[in-house]
C-alpha cells in the first residue's frame, strides 16, 4: 500500500479534501495512508515563524530551511527503517504533471510531497534533501496544498482497492494516449437531444466498437497533437 505524506503549512486544508468521497472512503478502507504535516510544528522560533523576507530584496516571504527540514526527517524517521521515499517539490518550475508521471510515481512505496507558500522555500533545504520539482502546468497558483492534492488524487486513484475496477481508470482520457468516448445517463431523451441508439441497443460488441471510434474522434478534434504521439 502506497504511504502518502503532504508536508504543509496548511494541514486543515489538504485534510478537508483527503476526508471527503473516493480518496476520504480509500483512506478508511486502508487501500491508501495518507498524512497531513505541518511544518510550523518544527519551527525552533519562539513566535513560531516559518518564513522571513529574501535575500536581495523583493516582495513576499521565503519558507526558511530549518522547519521544512526537520519536518521532512521526521516524516522520514517515522516511516521506518529501509523506508526510501521519493521527495517531492510542488513547483512551478518543475516537470509537469502527466498521466505518464501519475503512473511512475503510484508505483512507489513512499512518497513525501512539500508544499511550499508565499515566495517559496529557501532553496538550500530542496538541494540538502535532494527534492525533484513536479508542476501542475504552466501558471502560478498561491501554494503547493492544490497542487499536491491534484498529485495524491490522480496516484490514488491507481491504486488498488480505491476504484471497484482496473476499467475504472485504465478506460479513462489519457491512460492510454487518448481522451476517453462522451459518457450518457438516464434520460434517454433530454430537451430533444437522443443518447446515441447504439448505447441503447444492448450489443456488447458494437458498443465497444462505438466507443473506440468516438474516442479517437474526439482525440482528434480537442487534442490532435495526442494521435502522434502514439
Ligand atoms: C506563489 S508560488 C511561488 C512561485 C515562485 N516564486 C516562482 O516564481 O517560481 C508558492 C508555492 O506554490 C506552489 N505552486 C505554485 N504554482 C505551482 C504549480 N504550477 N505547480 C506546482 N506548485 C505550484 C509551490 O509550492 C510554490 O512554492
Amino acid at each position: 500500500m502506497i504511504r502518502i505524506n503532504i508536508a504543509t503549512l496548511f494541514p486543515e486544508m489538504c485534510e478537508a479534501f483527503l476526508s471527503e468521497s473516493i480518496i476520504g472512503r480509500a483512506r478508511k478502507a486502508g487501500a491508501v495512508e495518507i498524512g497531513c504535516r505541518n511544518i510550523r510544528t518544527y519551527t525552533l522560533d519562539k513566535h513560531r515563524r516559518v518564513d522571513d523576507k529574501p535575500f536581495g530584496g523583493g516582495t513576499g516571504m521565503v519558507m526558511q530551511a530549518q522547519p521544512v527540514y526537520d519536518c521532512v526527517m521526521s516524516i522520514i524517521s517515522d516511516l521506518g527503517e529501509g523506508a526510501k521515499p521519493r521527495l517531492i517539490y510542488m513547483s512551478p518550475q518543475g516537470r509537469t504533471l502527466t498521466q505518464e508521471v501519475v503512473k511512475e510515481l503510484a508505483a512507489e512505496d513512499d512518497l513525501i510531497i512539500l508544499c511550499g507558500h508565499y515566495e517559496g522555500i529557501d532553496q538550500r533545504v530542496l538541494d540538502e534533501l535532494g527534492f525533484e520539482e513536479i508542476s501542475v502546468g504552466d501558471y502560478v497558483v498561491t501554494g503547493g496544498e492544490l497542487p499536491a492534492l491534484m498529485l495524491t488524487d490522480a496516484v490514488c486513484r491507481l491504486q488498488e482497492g480505491v476504484l471497484p475496477n482496473e476499467d475504472a481508470y485504465s478506460k479513462e482520457s489519457h491512460y492510454n494516449g487518448l481522451l476517453e468516448h462522451p459518457q450518457y445517463t438516464r434520460p434517454e431523451e433530454w430537451r430533444g437531444r437522443r443518447v446515441p441508439e447504439v448505447l441503447l441497443s444492448g450489443h456488447h460488441e458494437n458498443i465497444r466498437k462505438w466507443q473506440e471510434e468516438m474516442s479517437l474522434k474526439v482525440t482528434r478534434e480537442k487534442r490532435p497533437e495526442m494521435l502522434e504521439r502514439l
